[in-house]
This record gives C-alpha cells, structure tokens and sequence, in this order.
C-alpha cells in the first residue's frame, strides 16, 4: 500500500549529494522497511535546486560529512544528511582517509588514485584496510552521527570492473572476490556505506514514532 492511500503526511529530507547512485542505494533501502515504518521522502542537491559542489575542506570524514549537511540546512532550512567516505590503509598510516577523493591530486581519476596506492603499497606484506563513511544528520537544527565500516585488504592489482572509485583492489574480510568483482547487490549488502545508511534509517524509523 502506498503511503498516499495510509493517508500519512511524508517529510522531507534532503541527501546533500549529486551521485544518483547513492540516491537509489538510500530509496531502496528506506522501501524495504515499509510504508508504516518511515515517513520520509528523500531529496537530492539536484531536487532543491542547488547546483553547487559542496566544499569539503576539513581533515575528518565527521568534519566534511557535518559540513556539507549544514550549509544545506542553513541555505535551504531544511532537514539533511551528508556522507564522507575515506578509505584507511594501515601500512599507509590510514592514508588515503579523507583525501580518497583527490589522493593523486585535484581533478585526478578513480585510476590515477588506484594507481598510486598500488605504488606505494607495493612490497608491503601488511595489506590490511577499511573503508569507512561517517554520515551527518541536522535534524531540528541537532547534530546527529552515523558510522559504518567494512574491513578488508589491499590487493597486489586491480581485479574486475564493477563498482568505482578504489573497489578493484579492496577485497573485504571473508571473501575471495575484489569489490568490482562481486555483484553490486552483494556489494551494497555488506559495504561502509550500507551499514552506514542502515543506522541512518532506524534513527528516522525511531524519530519518526
Ligand atoms: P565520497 O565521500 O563518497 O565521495 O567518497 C570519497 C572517495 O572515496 C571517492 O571519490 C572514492 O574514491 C572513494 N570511495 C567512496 N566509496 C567507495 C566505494 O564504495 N568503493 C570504492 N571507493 C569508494
């Protein structure tokens, strides 16, 4: 039953992102749960009408993701939430971090990034990793947290060519498949961001009633 027929007034919430796949990744999940359990409809940058890049200049995933979510609820005075996502490589001290997006330089690739882990990772024995999305809610004008995480490892060379960013050479714990290898359903099963969202959406099923 749709929520129009429940007679159940939706609110209105913003993802302070431009990537529709992040968007669909975020319905779909919300849909699982059932009209009665949340009330929330989800829009884009783009559905507000704002075009803009939001800026992410701060030094943790918690800064940029709070960031982002405020200068929307500031501009649009509209509840929001924003992600950040860094991929932490121990050998490398947990760099990329929160530079993951622009590790090999502004304007560089997803390849250039993957390409310069690999560099510096190679011959190192201690391949051990995590991606890691922090997500931040403004809700009522208060600050709210979400965390998730998935450990794994740095491959020796990039295998398969789904998904995006450094997923060809981050294999997760228990599996014998790189992240571009697995099907994206598999994927965004078990993933940061996945588990992430998923706290995201039992705060608003519980603030909701
Ligand atoms: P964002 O904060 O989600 O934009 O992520 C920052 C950067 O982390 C992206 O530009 C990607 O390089 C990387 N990244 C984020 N999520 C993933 C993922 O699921 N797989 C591989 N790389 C990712």
């Amino acid at each position: 039953m749709e929520n129009d027929e429940l007679n159940i007034s939706m609110m209105k919430l913003v993802f302070a992102t431009h990537n529709e796949h992040k968007l669909k990744e975020l319905r779909s999940k919300l849909s699982q749960l059932g009209p009665d359990r949340v009330h929330w409809e989800i829009f884009s940058l783009d559905d507000i009408g704002c075009t803009e890049e939001i800026p992410e200049p701060h030094e943790t995933l918690q800064e940029n993701a709070m960031a982002k979510a405020r200068y929307v609820w500031e501009r649009y005075s509209l509840p929001c939430f924003a992600d950040d996502t860094g991929l932490e490589i121990d050998a490398l001290d947990g760099r990329p971090g929160v530079y993951s997006a622009r590790y090999a330089g502004e304007g560089c690739s997803f390849a250039d990034n993957v390409l310069k882990v690999l560099k510096e990772m190679k011959g190192e024995h201690r391949r051990s990793a995590r991606f890691r999305t922090v997500i931040a809610l403004i809700l009522e004008g208060e600050g709210h947290y979400f965390e998730g995480q998935v450990e794994g490892s740095i491959l020796e060379e990039g295998r398969g060519d789904g998904g995006f960013g450094y997923d060809p050479v981050f294999m997760p714990e228990g599996y014998a498949l790189s992240f571009a290898e697995m099907p994206l359903s598999e994927k965004n099963r078990i993933s940061h961001r996945a588990r992430a969202v998923e706290q995201l959406i039992e705060f608003l099923a519980m603030v909701d009633g």
